[in-house]
């Protein structure tokens, strides 16, 4: 586009992002996520927040890969993948809208953080929840994590709890705009590709909910050769978010290798069972989310 119309198409799309309400909550964005467009049929919108929306409370039809507004039915333009390079790294945009993301106006409204924003003195709610961005932590250090997840079916009616794996954790995020996780050894996927999710559960700050969303993956670079286990059901096992990995190995609670994708406060299918042994705990030890407490450690 050129540069006056450009300009004018960004002041346009600013001053509709500052008379909406703000409702925002963070999604993970890049070409190969389903609901990138939005989900109207036939309408790119470059302001999509569809699939930000949170989850709470619904059935396991709704939620799963966000079938509550369609998410799940609009799927990635042919040929686009998230590229996961095995034992090396990749990259996605966290923002509350797709307008702050390089896949909107050629990242003209992108900025540091997930508002669109370089916040250059920090963002810190000092104590407080932070509302605008609504982030949903009160400093980095209480932002709760979030995972990508993996399947080896190509077909998105194919994957359920038992086969999408828990495969990169990022603590404290969502933070800023960039998230970069790491790979493991993954196998390669079917000629089609496989099917990742991004998830994501606060901890606290707000309506005890949760985030799913949908991408078609792939493993490149040169894939190890051991399938995945089946994953197993996360429990809670300790209340220090932050645990060393060998403290989540010798703590007997913690449920090692292969975890299933964390949903939690729904109807029905939710994976993090009720444990006795977390309630008794701080209601804070009960937001479960993808960190030491589930006995997640960061990375690969
Ligand atoms: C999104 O919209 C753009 C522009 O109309 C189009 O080129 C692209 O194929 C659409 N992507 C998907 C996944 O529908
Ligand atoms: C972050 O916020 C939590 C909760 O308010 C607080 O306990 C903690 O001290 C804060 N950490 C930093 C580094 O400010």
């Amino acid at each position: 586009m050129d540069s006056p119309l450009r300009t004018l198409t960004m002041l346009a799309s600013i001053l509709f992002l500052l008379v909406r309400p703000a409702t925002a909550h963070v999604a993970a964005w890049h070409k190969s996520m389903w609901c990138l467009n939005g989900t109207t049929p036939g309408v790119d919108n470059p302001n999509n927040r569809e699939p930000g929306t949170p989850l709470y409370n619904l059935m396991y039809e709704d939620w799963w890969f966000h079938h509550i507004n369609k998410c799940d039915e609009f799927p990635p333009a042919e040929g686009d993948f998230l590229d996961l390079p095995a034992n090396g790294h990749f990259t996605i945009e966290h923002a509350t809208d797709r307008a702050f993301t390089s896949l909107s106006y050629d990242g003209g409204m992108a900025g540091v953080y997930i508002d669109g924003k370089d916040h250059l003195d920090g963002l810190d709610g000092e104590g407080e929840c932070i509302k605008v961005p609504n982030i949903h932590a009160q400093n980095e250090s209480m932002a709760a994590g979030t995972a990508f997840a993996i399947s080896y079916e190509s077909e998105l009616s194919k994957v359920n709890t038992d086969n999408l794996v828990v495969f990169t954790v990022l603590y404290n995020t969502p933070w800023r705009r960039l998230a970069t996780y790491e790979v493991p050894n993954l196998p390669a996927c079917p000629e089609e590709g496989c099917i990742c999710a991004w998830g994501w559960i606060a901890e606290g700050c707000g309506q005890p909910n949760m985030y799913m969303l949908g991408f078609r993956c792939r493993v490149t670079g040169e894939p190890g050769h051991l399938p995945l286990a089946a994953p197993q059901s996360p429990l809670y096992c300790t209340d220090d978010k932050a645990a060393s990995e060998s403290a989540l190995r010798k703590n007997p609670r913690c449920v090692k290798g292969a975890k299933k994708f964390l949903s939690w406060q729904q109807k029905s299918g939710n994976t993090v069972p009720e444990n006795e042994w977390a309630n008794k705990h701080t209601a804070l030890l009960q937001f479960p989310g993808y960190n030491a407490r589930m006995g997640f450690r960061n990375g690969a």
